[in-house]
């Protein structure tokens, strides 16, 4: 079905890291999105997009897991070099997955297959100051890097669930200097999900390199959704987060255009994607624990679930 993937014809040059820190440098927000494969790829791409990432989240909206730990470096390989023949502009960020970066031995090998036979620019990994070691390695052997800091769901089984991270003075703080030590360990683009978006500006505000938000409010350098979200490919409750950009639209490329514009032109996220602290306005809605997110993944899961057995039932 396709063909000349790469021919497309492109009027911009490639994305790349001096992009990226140019437009941080000129206030111009960065629009990212997540993407599995080679067609929902060249449509990111021709919607203007700015980077993608092959996220582990692939293992919750594509594989049907509760939760991203069963990923594998395989699976992301599979999905990042599909996605690698969908683009052509758009930066491509693979994430490493649970347990891929555990010595920097092994986080170079994995980052090196990433990049060499996924075709990822950039690797992106879960972790604060514990981290920075890997960081630096990392940084060290001219490989780019992504650190992703606040709420950081290969550590669910540890934290106790997906929650917002940093409510807390002290956790806020903590994050503050996580941040700044990976930046000097060498991280290129710092990954901010599920926390006040006080923090997220304050973050921003401290940092030299381009720092991306998903649920940390509107003063991150850019934003980035899970493309099941935006595309609303999720029955159920959403993260707070997630805006559906299908609504009043015929087709994924125009949402896919009107979320590049909406957070170049920083409609998205409004107040109501947003996070606050414990005693402002903008409280998660209420669950049975205030402070548990809801992800897309874990919403279609379990409605998924439901609509199995109910037709297991009929049948
Ligand atoms: O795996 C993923 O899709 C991510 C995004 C939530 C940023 O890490």
């Amino acid at each position: 079905m396709y063909t000349h993937l790469q021919e497309r014809f492109a009027p911009r040059p490639p994305v790349n890291i001096g992009t990226l820190n140019k437009m941080k440098a000129d206030g111009q927000k960065i629009a990212c999105v997540t993407a599995y494969d080679a067609s929902y790829a060249a449509l990111v791409d021709e919607a203007g997009l700015d980077v993608v990432l092959v996220g582990d989240s692939l293992g919750m909206v594509i594989q049907g897991h509760d939760t991203t730990v069963p990923v594998t470096l395989e699976d992301v390989i599979y999905h990042c070099k599909a996605v690698s023949r969908g683009l052509y502009r758009p930066f491509l960020m693979a994430d490493m997955p649970f347990m891929t970066y555990a010595s920097p031995e092994q986080a170079l090998n994995n980052a090196v297959r990433l990049m060499q036979e996924g075709g990822a620019k950039m690797v992106k990994l879960e972790g604060g100051a514990s981290q920075a070691a890997i960081v630096e390695f990392l940084a060290n052997h001219d490989i780019a890097v992504c650190a992703h800091l606040g709420l950081k769901p290969q550590s669910v089984h540890k934290v106790g669930g997906f929650r917002v991270q940093g409510r807390e003075e002290r956790d806020a703080e903590q994050m503050r200097r996580d941040a700044k030590l990976l930046e000097s360990a060498g991280a290129d683009v710092v990954l901010l999900e599920c926390i006040p978006s006080t923090l997220g500006a304050q973050i921003t505000s401290e940092l030299h390199v381009p720092v991306i938000g998903i649920g940390a409010g509107p003063d991150t350098d850019g934003q980035i959704m899970v493309l099941y979200d935006l595309l609303d490919v999720t029955l159920g409750r959403k993260p707070r987060f997630a805006k559906n950009f299908m609504a009043g639209v015929d087709s994924p490329l125009q949402a896919l255009k009107n979320y590049g514009e909406a957070v170049r032109d920083q409609s998205y996220p409004a107040p109501e994607h947003c996070f606050g602290t414990p005693n402002a306005v903008l409280e998660a809605p209420k669950t049975k624990s205030n402070t548990s997110v809801k992800t897309s993944s874990n919403i279609s899961k379990s409605a998924a679930t439901k609509q199995a057995s109910s037709a297991r039932k009929k049948s």
